[in-house]
């Protein structure tokens, strides 16, 4: 004999209900009711399909699809009691629907099971999930096209190792975040395209005796095709594995521009100044201004790797098909894509907002001995010097300017001389910063000539 406390759904083999730490271990609906719309996407489409093989009636099939919009306005709306008692979204929405539309609630579950269902909804909503990233990705990319225009020849120092190399525009260092994220946005729309096959029909994992339509089903949620494998269908996360990757590697760009910003605002280096919108002050030190949003967006980028790495973790270890453990995929690429988003947009309007101080990027252009590379290709050119022997020649001369306390620009053509006889005055044309980049016309260089073809190419591309 079933009590009353088992559970309607599947309570038909238990005498009693579960313990208060079952319910508590077992539920989802604190989390998955945000697939709702989803869930009622799919319920809708099954039942359309359903109808249209004769596998339910045409009345039922209405009443059921109508029942449902009826739903997603309660939840919608606030109106919805979700219950732990009911475990998920999916139960949840049956109930509800029982209620307001009686006995046909009761056959949508025809030729379906919770795992093609949660399958398919999780796909939905990563699959929505990837729409939205790839807007915000765009729109943090025209932000960073718009500070490359602003400044497209402004000289800037270059760094490896964070020491001062050479001189760079800053133009073409905005431009390297476009590109970053222009991968990013491709690494998305790879994911989107993989996983854009219908679970729906694989049923509780072996496919099912009814003679359903999975084309329609996957026809009618926009997937491209159903998914050919019932077990993999309602086993697989790579979907989520692929989000969440592509997730990662766009928030560790994102981390590292952060992690620029943090410096470049500093008072020792004073590149660019962030608006007061995204920037906070100290209660203690009057004269601070606190890059934080910078700082948490390096930091919300350690969760989205956690979340990564829990489902990759989740995963490893489960044979096929579907384990209670898959219920733990969601919670987490849930939070990953919130942080992500946000990290974007708190990017987006950092970007837009910095304001970079072109004098002092100059200024520190122009220190550092940025331009002993070019020194060394002067030798090479106007000598005939090899390389390695015009790298030594350079390196004296920077120690001699060290020595001196000076720059390589200042030192006098005697002090040149003094290392290598034959050095003329002509070096001096490509001692200075603007004539350093100018000459960097390769293709990709920092040259401007080089940046506002990139800054073309990205227009046309973004619109
Ligand atoms: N809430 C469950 C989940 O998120 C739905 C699938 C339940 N399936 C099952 N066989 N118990 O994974």
């Amino acid at each position: 004999m079933t009590d009353d406390t088992s559970n309607t759904m599947w309570g038909g083999r238990f005498a009693a209900g579960p313990d208060a730490i079952m319910e508590a271990i077992n539920a989802s609906i604190g989390f998955d009711k945000r697939m709702a719309k989803q869930d009622i996407e799919g319920s809708r489409a099954h039942a359309a399909m359903l109808a249209a093989q004769g596998i339910l009636t045409d009345n039922d099939a209405r009443a059921i699809r109508e029942g449902l919009l009826t739903v997603l306005s309660e939840i919608e709306t606030g109106k919805f009691t979700f219950s732990t008692a009911l475990e998920d979204i999916h139960m949840n929405i049956e109930a509800r629907l029982k209620e307001i539309v009686g006995e046909p609630a009761g056959r949508l579950h025809t030729a379906r099971s919770r795992n093609d269902q949660v399958a398919t909804d999780f796909r939905l909503w990563v699959r929505d999930q990837i729409d939205a990233c790839l807007q915000a990705i765009e729109a943090l990319q025209k932000a960073f096209l718009a500070q490359a225009e602003a400044g497209t020849d402004w000289v800037m120092p270059g760094f490896t190792h964070l020491q001062t190399a050479q001189p760079v525009t800053w133009g073409h260092h905005m431009l390297a975040y476009v590109e970053m994220l222009g991968r990013d946005a491709s690494r998305f729309s790879d994911a989107r395209a993989r996983m854009n096959e219908s679970p729906l029909g694989a049923a509780a994992l072996a496919g099912t005796s009814f003679n359903i339509d999975r084309d329609a089903t996957a026809q009618a949620l926009g997937f491209d095709r159903p998914a050919a494998n019932s077990l993999d269908a309602v086993s697989d996360r790579d979907f989520a594995l692929d989000f969440l990757n592509a997730a990662s590697i766009c928030a560790m760009h994102l981390s590292r521009f952060a992690e620029e910003l943090v410096i470049w605002s500093s008072a020792q280096f004073r590149f660019v100044a962030l608006s007061d919108r995204f920037s906070t002050g100290s209660s203690i030190m009057p004269q601070k201004k606190n890059p934080d949003a910078a700082e948490l967006i390096r930091a919300k980028v350690a969760r989205i790797y956690g979340a990564n790495t829990a489902l990759m973790m989740v995963m490893k270890g489960l044979p096929l098909t579907y384990s209670k453990d898959m219920q733990e995929d969601k919670e987490q690429t849930f939070d990953a894509a919130d942080n992500l988003m946000l990290a974007l947009a708190a990017m987006t309007g950092m970007v837009s907002d910095m304001s970079a101080n072109q004098p002092n990027l100059e200024a520190a252009a122009a220190s550092g001995f940025s331009t002993a590379t070019d020194l060394a290709d002067w030798l090479v050119r106007s000598l005939d010097m090899p390389f390695r022997d015009a790298h030594h020649v350079t390196g004296s001369l920077v120690k001699l300017a060290e020595d001196k306390g000076c720059d390589l620009p200042d030192l006098s053509l005697d002090d040149m001389q003094s290392v290598h006889a034959k050095i003329t005055q002509d070096v001096f044309d490509v001692l200075g910063v603007k004539n350093s980049v100018a000459s960097r016309t390769s293709y990709g260089g920092t040259a401007p000539a080089q940046v506002r073809s990139q800054i073309a190419r990205w227009k046309e591309k973004l619109g």
